[in-house]
């Protein structure tokens, strides 16, 4: 099978193409990456004699046809993933996630390919921080972000392609990933890379807003479950059942590190803050047998940390831009 795997050196694509290496021998793998500030070729060092990466943007038509009419699937990873960072500008993740999605999908309709969309439980808007109401694949849309709302749109184009021209396509809405090759910007390795550095974790507000933590290793998977056994046309939840508060989350870090449970700070809030987010995974384990392996959060976490301590030659030349970054905003 020819996979072409857009935004493959980024966090999640580039654990996808490790997995799909190593579990899929008769996989061509082929990398379809801008190499933005978000994107580290050095991500698929460890598999760059079994993958192709060419460096372009999802948004470049020509480039997006020739590879496209070579792939038997395209499993589309590529987006500007930060809320922050859309809250500064948002004008990367209209081109990315809207003009390059829906570049993509012309070329998936040329040349009639089997298409998978990445996509996130933000589309859905938050829950109530009390009670245990989930998100469903029926749950109106309702995007708080520049981020999530050009996640949302890329979403319906997708649908549109399939109803109005039969492409073959699914899509998977899944929750807040942690594990290896995790961009430091985002919040549990840049928390992992302070108590590194002997800097006290950063909370934004009270800390009281709850994420539903899932594994990397386990968000692919699902991915794969979809693409073999997946349904066309449809929308699949992915998500562990593993809610947990930031609170919650940087008092395990602090306990993994030996440091007392109350040593971090709070920092100006995010302007719009998401309360909750929870996924109801329901139709994706019954209907496609898919479980997580990773149900140890505790465990996950700790392992985590041992790979940004392992691995401080692939995030350390980041770490000071991205604190400066912050500083700005009072973060
Ligand atoms: P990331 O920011 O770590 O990686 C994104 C990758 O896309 C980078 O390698 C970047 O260089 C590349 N890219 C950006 N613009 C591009 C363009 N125009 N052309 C080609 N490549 C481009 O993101 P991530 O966290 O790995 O997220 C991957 C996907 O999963 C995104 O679609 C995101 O919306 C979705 N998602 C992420 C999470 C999460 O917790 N991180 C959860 C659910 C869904
Ligand atoms: O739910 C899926 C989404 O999860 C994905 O679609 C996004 O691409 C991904 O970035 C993530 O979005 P979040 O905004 O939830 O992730 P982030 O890591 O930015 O923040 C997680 C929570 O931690 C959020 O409530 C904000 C908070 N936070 C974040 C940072 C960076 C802090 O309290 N302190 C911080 O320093």
């Amino acid at each position: 099978m020819r996979v072409l795997v857009t935004g493959g050196a980024g966090f999640i694509g580039a654990n996808f193409v490790h997995q799909t290496v190593r579990t899929r021998p008769d996989a061509r793998v082929t990398v379809l990456d801008a190499l933005t500030y978000a994107g580290d070729r050095s991500s698929l060092a460890p598999v760059a004699d079994q993958v192709e990466l060419v460096e372009g943007s999802i948004a470049d038509a020509d480039l997006v046809d020739r590879l496209v009419a070579d792939a038997d699937v395209v499993v589309h990873f590529a987006a500007e993933s930060h809320n922050d960072n859309s809250l500064g500008d948002p004008s990367p993740f209209v081109q990315t996630n809207l003009v390059g999605t829906y570049t993509l999908l012309e070329a998936a309709r040329r040349h009639d390919v089997r298409f998978h969309h990445i996509s996130t439980d933000e589309v859905y808007g938050d829950l109530p921080l009390e009670g245990d109401e989930k998100f469903t694949p029926t749950t109106p849309y309702n995007p708080s972000s520049p981020y999530s709302s050009t996640k949302a749109g890329s979403d319906l184009l997708v649908r549109a392609w399939v109803r109005s021209f039969g492409l073959r396509a699914t899509i998977s809405n899944c929750s807040n990933n942690y594990g290896p090759y995790q961009h430091i910007e985002k919040f549990i390795p840049r928390q992992i890379t302070n108590l590194i550095d002997g800097v006290r974790p950063r909370l934004y507000g009270a800390g009281l807003n709850v994420r539903d933590w899932i594994h990397v290793e386990d968000h692919n998977t699902a991915v794969w479950a979809i693409i073999d056994r997946g349904t066309i046309g449809e929308t699949y939840l992915i998500g562990a059942d593993g809610e947990t508060s930031n609170l919650d989350v940087v008092r395990t870090l602090l306990g993994v590190f030996g440091r007392e449970a109350d040593d971090f700070d709070h920092v100006a809030d995010r302007p719009g803050h998401d309360l909750r987010y929870a996924i109801d995974a329901s139709k994706l384990r019954d209907e496609l047998g898919w479980t997580p392996r990773y149900t140890d959060f505790a465990a996950g976490l700790a392992a985590t940390v041992d790979w940004y301590r392992a691995n401080e030659d692939w995030w350390r030349p980041h770490k000071a831009a991205v604190e400066a970054k912050y500083a700005a905003t009072g973060q």
